[in-house]
C-alpha cells in the first residue's frame, strides 16, 4: 500500500472513531456508533499491516494472530457484571504496550546521537513510558481490587501525599540527566529504568489509596490515561492514526471521568492529584449499622400495589445485573404501560458497575428509551411518584447520603426514592452495596422489603400481573361495565 492511499486511509478511520464517539453519546445512536467504530478499526489494522513499514509478517502473525483469540475469547466470555475489571486490565495492556515501545524506541537510538530531534525524541520516550508505566500499575491494582483479589478499603500511607509529591517530582527531574543536562553517572537506561520503578509504585499507592465507592472515577480516569499512552506511542512511532484515536480516547475519558465526579460530588482536581477517596469506603461507626423495623412483601402484594398505582418509577442497581432481571422488568413495563400506568425508571449516573450498565441492559431487554431517565431528570417527580421500585439498588437510593454527614457516601448525589408514596425495595438481605454502608431507607414507614431474587421476584409478579389481567379480560360485559 502507498503512503498516500495509508494516509487516506488513517483520515477515513479518524473520521470513523469520531463518529463513533458522537454514536455512543446517545442510546437510539448507540449501536451504529459502534458499528461505527468497528469498520474504523478494521481500516485502521489493515492500512498499518499492508504499510511499506510492515515486511515481516511472521513476527506480526505470532503476536497478533494469539492475541485476537484471547481477545475474542475474553470478550465473549466475560461477565457483565465483570466488564469493569475487564476494562481495568483492558487500560493496563494500553500502558504496557506504550511502556515497551518506548523501550524499544531507546534502545533503537544510537548511544552517541545527539541533536534537537534527538532530544525530542528522547522526551517523547520518557513521557510514554512515564504515562505508560503509572497506567499499567494503577490499572492492575484497579483490576484486582474490582476482581476482589485485594481489599477495595483504601490503604492509607503516613505522609502519602508528600510520598506522591516527591515521586513526581523525582520522576519529573530525572528527566534532566536522561537528556544529557547533567551527569548523574547513570546511563540512560539506568535513569529510564529508576524511573519506571519510581512511577509504578507511585501508580500502585494512587489507586491502593482510593475506596471503593470512588473506583468508578478511577476507572475512567485510567481510561484516560491508557488514550494519553497510546498517543504517546503515535508520537514515538510518529503515527498519526495512533496520535488522534489516544487523544480522543484521553480527552473523552477526561471528560467522563469529569461528568462522574460531578455525579458523585468529588472534586476533579482532587481527583487527579491524589487527594482522593480519602472518606472513601471507610464507614463510620453510625453508618454501617443502621437498625429499625422493617415491613416485608410479597410477589403478589407488589402486584396489587402496582396496579391500583398510576404512576411508577423503577430504579435498577447492581442486583439487575446480577440476577439478569431486566428481561422481566421490561415484560413488566409493558403491562403496566398497557393498563395505563405511567412508568418510568430512573438511573443513577453510578448504577451497577460501569458508566451506562443499567442503560445497556434496559436496551438489550427492549425497555423503550425515552421512558429512562437520568438522575437530575427524575428526583423531582419522585414527591408525585405513587410507588417506587428499588431492583438490586442500594448506594445509589440511600439518604444517608443525604442526611448522615459522617457516611462514606455523604455528599454524594443519590435518587430520592423515599419521597413517593410507596416504596418497594428488592434485594435479598438488608445487607450494604458496594460503599460498605448501611442504609436507613429500609426502614422508613413507606418503604417495603421484598427480599429474594431480583429476576425471581419480578418473574413472580409478572406472573400475578398476567393472571390479574387475564381475569380482567374474561369478566363478562356486564361485569367490565360494572
Ligand atoms: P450497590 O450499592 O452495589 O447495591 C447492589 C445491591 O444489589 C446489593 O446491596 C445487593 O443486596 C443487591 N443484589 C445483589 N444481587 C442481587 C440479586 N440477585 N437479586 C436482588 N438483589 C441483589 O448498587 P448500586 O445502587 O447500583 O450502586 C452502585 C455502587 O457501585 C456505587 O457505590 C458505585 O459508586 C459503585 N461502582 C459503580 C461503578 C460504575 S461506573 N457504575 C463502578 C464501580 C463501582 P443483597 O446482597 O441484599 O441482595
Amino acid at each position: 500500500m502507498s503512503q498516500n492511499l495509508q494516509t487516506v486511509a488513517y483520515i477515513a478511520a479518524s473520521a470513523l472513531f469520531i463518529l463513533s464517539i458522537t454514536g455512543l453519546a446517545q442510546h437510539e445512536t448507540a449501536r451504529r456508533g459502534n458499528i461505527y467504530g468497528i469498520i474504523g478499526m478494521v481500516i485502521a489494522c489493515l492500512a498499518t499491516i499492508l504499510s511499506p513499514q510492515v515486511n515481516n509478517y511472521l513476527t506480526l502473525g505470532v503476536s497478533v494472530v494469539p492475541g485476537v483469540i484471547i481477545g475474542i475469547l475474553a470478550a465473549s466470555l466475560v461477565a457483565m457484571t465483570q466488564m469493569p475489571q475487564m476494562v481495568g486490565l483492558l487500560n493496563s495492556f494500553g500502558g504496557l504496550a506504550a511502556l515497551l515501545v518506548g523501550y524499544a524506541e531507546y534502545l533503537k537510538l544510537s548511544p552517541n546521537a545527539v541533536g534537537a530531534e534527538i532530544t525530542i525524541q528522547k522526551i517523547e520516550i520518557y513521557l510514554g513510558v512515564l504515562i505508560g508505566i503509572v497506567t499499567f500499575t494503577g490499572s492492575v491494582i484497579a483490576f484486582a481490587k474490582l476482581q476482589e483479589l485485594i481489599s477495595s478499603k483504601p490503604v492509607i500511607l503516613p505522609a502519602r501525599n508528600w510520598l506522591n509529591i516527591a515521586a513526581l517530582l523525582g520522576s519529573v527531574g530525572l528527566i534532566f540527566p536522561f537528556l544529557g543536562v547533567f551527569d548523574l553517572n547513570l546511563t540512560g537506561l539506568q535513569i529510564l529504568g529508576l524511573m519506571t520503578v519510581i512511577m509504578g509504585l507511585f501508580g500502585i499507592h494512587l489507586v491502593l489509596a482510593i475506596g471503593g465507592a470512588d473506583m468508578p472515577v478511577v476507572i475512567s480516569f485510567l481510561n484516560s490515561y491508557s488514550g494519553w499512552a497510546g498517543a504517546a506511542t503515535g508520537f514515538m512511532l510518529s503515527n498519526d492514526l495512533l496520535i488522534i484515536t489516544g487523544a480522543l480516547v484521553g480527552s473523552s475519558g477526561a471528560i467522563l471521568s469529569y461528568v462522574m465526579c460531578k455525579a458523585m460530588n468529588r472534586s476533579f482536581f482532587n481527583v487527579i492529584l491524589g487527594g482522593f477517596g480519602e472518606g472513601a469506603g471507610l464507614t463510620s461507626p453510625g453508618s454501617a449499622q443502621v437498625q429499625g423495623d422493617v415491613t416485608s412483601t410479597t410477589p403478589a402484594e407488589t402486584a396489587e400495589l402496582l396496579q391500583n398505582a398510576s404512576s411508577v418509577v423503577i430504579v435498577p442497581g447492581y442486583g439487575m445485573a446480577v440476577s439478569q432481571a431486566q428481561h422481566g422488568i421490561s415484560e413488566m413495563t409493558q403491562i403496566l404501560r398497557d393498563r395505563g400506568v405511567n412508568v418510568r425508571f430512573g438511573i443513577h449516573p453510578v448504577a451497577g458497575r460501569m458508566p451506562g450498565h443499567m442503560n445497556v441492559l434496559l436496551a438489550e431487554a427492549n425497555v423503550p428509551y425515552d421512558l429512562v431517565l437520568e438522575m437530575d431528570e427524575i428526583n423531582h417527580d419522585f414527591p408525585q411518584t405513587d410507588v417506587v421500585m428499588v431492583i438490586g439498588a442500594n448506594d445509589t437510593v440511600n439518604p444517608a447520603a443525604e442526611e448522615d454527614p459522617t457516611s462514606a457516601l455523604a455528599g454524594m448525589p443519590v435518587l430520592q426514592v423515599w419521597k413517593a408514596n410507596s416504596v418497594v425495595v428488592m434485594k435479598r438481605s438488608l445487607g450494604s452495596g458496594y460503599a460498605g454502608v448501611g442504609n436507613p431507607l429500609f426502614f422508613k414507614e413507606n418503604t417495603q422489603m421484598l427480599f429474594g431474587d431480583a429476576k425471581q421476584n419480578v418473574e413472580a409478579i409478572v406472573s400475578h400481573l398476567r393472571e390479574a389481567r387475564h381475569r380482567g379480560s374474561s369478566r363478562s360485559p356486564v361485569e367490565v361495565t360494572a
